[in-house]
């Protein structure tokens, strides 16, 4: 019956890190999957996130199914944190926020939705994109096509040439578009930039829709959200999908959400409903534990206080290492050559190496890499950066032999 089932390669991302957790070297170091490690290489249990599943674990109580929408407090809370208690599309009502399976089922979610209602078929991605989004895409029936993006030359972002392809698109596309601390590249836009993309959305009546999985990790838990703030400001009607694995380190948790801006209530309300039909016939109604500690730390003001704390630590540190492989490696290879390093901002960077060279890394040093070259700067400590600096240098020098 199934021998026509083809085999699955895997996931690049997560085979890499299956692959690395089963190499036996001590000194190995993983710079593939997008989580934050601390200075002893160990994802963090936050101590804000600790507290506050501590006072819920006292009282866990019987757990219901929450409804297709999720829990009502966390989801006034997460739109609180990305739009603003004081936006007037919060004020208004006019957003729609279901509580989603990570940012990856909000993706999911929003694909669908758009599928369904709008009859959207074209999707456009950057070029390079987080490659789940293709995958998404073409699972619900779209066609996927790429935006230019990434400019090799800087490490930046060729901002007129993304520009001027997004004003030629033809209406009603859906174009995708990393929010903050773009995966892979760490490629960002200037919130000028995104002042100038938000009035062309509008223009050219564009559906954007936002995949935000690093908030807090670029600038600020605050800056990080000028896109989306930049698009409502402008009268966008536009999707979020964020995620809370990384800025809370609850990865297993999975909880994100979904948010759909509207012209008016009204809209908001019709729009609620079709994100519950949707979710209702993906997996019903999503998990109640890691929604209740989102929930918890983001409405009890020292405990917010603390995550805030905890999550600028966070970024600090990346920061720091980012430095620090850029100085341990301008000294062996030259600064030009990695001079993207401090152009590139949030947990990844793009560092250019081809196929080859990231297997020299793996194969003799055990430093983990995603084949497109993408780098996770939260994998690096004070006593790794050194080792990994030599390694790229070697990986380098042996492209040059
Ligand atoms: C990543 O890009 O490594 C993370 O977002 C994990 C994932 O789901 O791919």
């Amino acid at each position: 019956m199934f021998s026509n089932v083809p085999f699955y390669r895997g996931d690049p991302i997560y085979s890499l890190f299956e692959e690395y957790e089963k190499d036996p070297r001590k000194n190995k170091v993983s710079l593939s999957i997008g989580v934050y490690c601390d200075e002893d290489g160990k994802v963090p249990y936050m101590r804000a996130v600790k507290a506050a599943e501590d006072e819920i674990t006292l009282n866990l109580g019987a757990r219901p199914y929450l409804p297709m929408e999720g829990m009502q407090s966390f989801r006034t809370a997460a739109q609180r944190l990305l739009f603003g208690e004081a936006h007037e599309a919060v004020k208004s009502g006019r957003i729609a926020t279901i509580q989603s399976v990570g940012a990856t089922g909000a993706v999911r979610v929003g694909a669908e939705f758009l599928r369904v209602n709008l009859n959207s078929n074209s999707v456009w991605i950057s070029d390079f994109t987080w490659e789940t989004h293709l995958d998404i895409f073409q699972a619900c029936g779209y066609k996927v096509s790429r935006y230019p993006y990434y400019d090799a030359g800087t490490g930046g972002v060729d901002f007129g040439a993304f520009h001027a392809f997004l004003d030629g698109l033809p209406e009603g596309s859906v174009v995708v578009l990393h929010a903050c601390a773009h995966n892979p590249t760490g490629a960002e836009l200037s919130n000028d930039e995104w002042t100038k993309v938000a009035e062309l959305m509008v223009r050219r009546r564009l559906i954007a829709f936002l995949d935000m999985a690093y908030q807090g990790f670029s600038k600020s838990l605050e800056d990080d959200a000028f896109a989306i703030r930049a698009l409502s400001d402008a009268g966008a009607s536009f999707l979020v999908a964020n995620s809370f694995s990384k800025n809370f380190a609850l990865y297993g948790e999975r909880v994100g959400a979904l948010s759909v801006v509207c012209p008016d209530a009204t809209q908001a309300e019709n729009v609620l409903g079709q994100l519950k039909a949707t979710a209702r016939r993906t997996y019903s109604s999503p998990p109640t534990h890691g929604a209740r500690i989102i929930e918890k730390v983001l409405t009890t003001p020292t405990l917010n206080a603390a995550w805030h704390a905890e999550l600028d630590a966070m970024r600090a540190r990346i920061q720091a290492m980012r430095h620090a492989l850029h100085d341990a490696l301008s000294s062996k290879v030259g600064a030009e050559r990695v001079n993207y390093l401090l152009v590139q901002s949030g947990m990844f960077s793009f560092t250019g190496l081809t196929p080859a060279q990231i297997d020299v890394l793996r194969e003799e040093f055990g430093v983990y890499l995603v084949s497109t070259g993408r780098i996770c700067l939260a994998g690096l400590t004070t006593s790794n950066v050194e080792y990994v600096a030599n390694a790229m240098a070697h990986a380098i020098e042996h492209a040059n032999r």
